[in-house]
């Protein structure tokens, strides 16, 4: 097939690359030129494992432009992927949506399903669909659906390739037909469903994974309390086969661009619905008080933070990808530095990111240096370099041998073995 794909940010090039590999031909459109420019010679602008070679592989089969009139022409599918960030009152910002919407009305000259793989709120569909209605040339048919994205950062690839499922919501036969033989490569379970119900399953499904952590994180505090290990009380849950053990790893709380600003656009749109939601709202301060409870604990174990130096170790919002929206990192080095400290850190992807956000604080090549001379270290994102440092050279580094597990990357007893004045989150 032919495919369009708007939006070149993790969702729509991860979306354009795999579609390409199962045969597709795909163009993606991106209104940032130089991210076009920098596509075109094979450069990409995020870091997702796997994602170069698999474009390099499939470049016969990808083209790029910055423009919506030229990369719709020849297409049947158009994928809407654009952006929906948060306003400040929480709600989505669908205005990207509407614009790359009416671009599409205006310049498509023959059917065309268009299809929404954003996280939208409920009933965005509804929205294009009437925008399109008024602004499609007479005679032309199109159909709309919408077909949410569920892929991790870090395993995105995968994640593309074998969902747990397929989502599509559509109203026509001939919009289901297209979306069901694009897919047909993909051996995961399809559910078709109406418009609506596809989004609100994404909705829905970010904030009960994100209810999901900070249901654990709430537990791990009790346990830290009751002389409990919430690994082991994680684990009991977990066996349950209708809770699952996924997604109950207790730490400094979830961050990304997706959990956080989808659990509040989900209360809000419940909210303009008439159905108050919460329950989400609790979601959110149990994650952030995971941030100030970590920080109280470096605080007890160095007393005043004021001129202390404080090892950071990781900065992305999780391991393997570099993203560092509304990564915990930030607001705990904010914390630090508000009490004075000193901030030294490293991270295996996010150093050049980190440097636009943060100006005054030592970047490191590695673990080590970070320790060097260090009051504490703190676990922030559970890189697998982290988890296989030597501890010894650790401690023989540190000023005074403290380390903070803000992800519990290390097993208590045996720290408390090598020495370390050791903390984990609800053990
Ligand atoms: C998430 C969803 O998993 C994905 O389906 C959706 O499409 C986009 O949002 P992502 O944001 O890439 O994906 O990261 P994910 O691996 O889900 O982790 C989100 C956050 O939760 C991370 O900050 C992670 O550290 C945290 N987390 C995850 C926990 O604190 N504990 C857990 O047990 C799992």
């Amino acid at each position: 097939m032919k495919i369009a794909i708007i939006g070149t940010g993790h969702v729509g090039l991860i979306s354009g690359v795999c579609f390409a590999e199962l045969g597709n031909e795909v163009i993606c459109i991106d209104n940032d030129e130089d991210k076009i420019l920098n596509l075109k010679k094979d450069k990409l602008p995020i870091f997702e494992p796997g994602l170069q070679e698999l474009l390099n592989k499939n470049k016969s089969r990808l083209t790029f432009t910055t423009s919506i009139n030229e990369g719709i022409q020849d297409v049947g599918v158009i994928f809407i992927c654009v952006g929906t960030p948060p306003k400040p009152s929480g709600d989505a910002d669908l205005s990207t949506i509407e614009k790359v919407t009416n671009q599409i009305a205006e310049f498509m000259h023959d059917y065309k399903l268009v299809v929404d793989k954003s996280t939208v709120p409920v009933r965005t569909g509804r929205r294009v669909k009437q925008l399109m209605q008024k602004k499609v040339k007479q005679g032309l048919s199109f159909d709309v659906a919408s077909n949410p994205e569920f892929l991790r950062e870090g395993a995105a690839i995968y994640d593309f390739m074998h969902p747990d499922r397929i989502v599509i919501g559509v109203e026509t036969e001939r919009a289901k037909k297209i979306l069901t033989e694009l897919y047909e490569p993909i051996k995961s379970p399809m559910l078709i469903t109406d418009i609506e119900s596809a989004e609100l399953i994404k909705h829905a499904s970010n904030s009960f994974l994100a209810t999901k952590i900070s249901f654990i994180n709430a537990v791990a505090k009790i346990c830290e309390q009751a002389g409990a290990n919430i690994e082991q009380v994680a684990q009991g849950i977990g066996l349950d086969h209708r809770i699952g053990p996924e997604f109950l790893q207790a730490g400094i709380g979830f961050g990304g661009f997706c959990f956080p600003k989808d659990l509040r656009a989900f209360k809000k749109i419940a909210e303009k619905l008439g159905c108050e939601f919460p329950l989400l709202h609790e979601v959110e301060e149990i994650n952030e008080s995971m941030k100030k409870l970590f920080v109280t604990k470096v605080e007890e174990a160095l007393w005043n933070l004021n001129n202390k130096t404080i090892g950071i170790l990781g900065l992305s919002f999780k391991p393997d990808t570099e993203d560092m929206r509304y990564a915990p990192s930030i607001d705990i080095i904010n914390m630090f530095q508000k009490e004075g400290a000193k901030i030294r850190a490293y991270d295996p992807q996010a150093m050049s990111i980190a440097k636009r956000i943060f100006k005054n604080i030592e970047y490191c090549k590695d673990v080590y240096e970070v320790a060097d001379g260090a009051d504490c270290l703190c676990i922030i994102t559970e890189w697998k370099e982290f988890k296989e440092m030597n501890l010894e050279k650790i401690k023989s580094l540190l000023k005074s041998p403290i380390i903070m597990d803000g992800r519990n990357i290390f097993e208590k007893e045996k720290m408390l073995k090598l020495g370390f004045t050791y903390q984990g989150i609800g053990k």
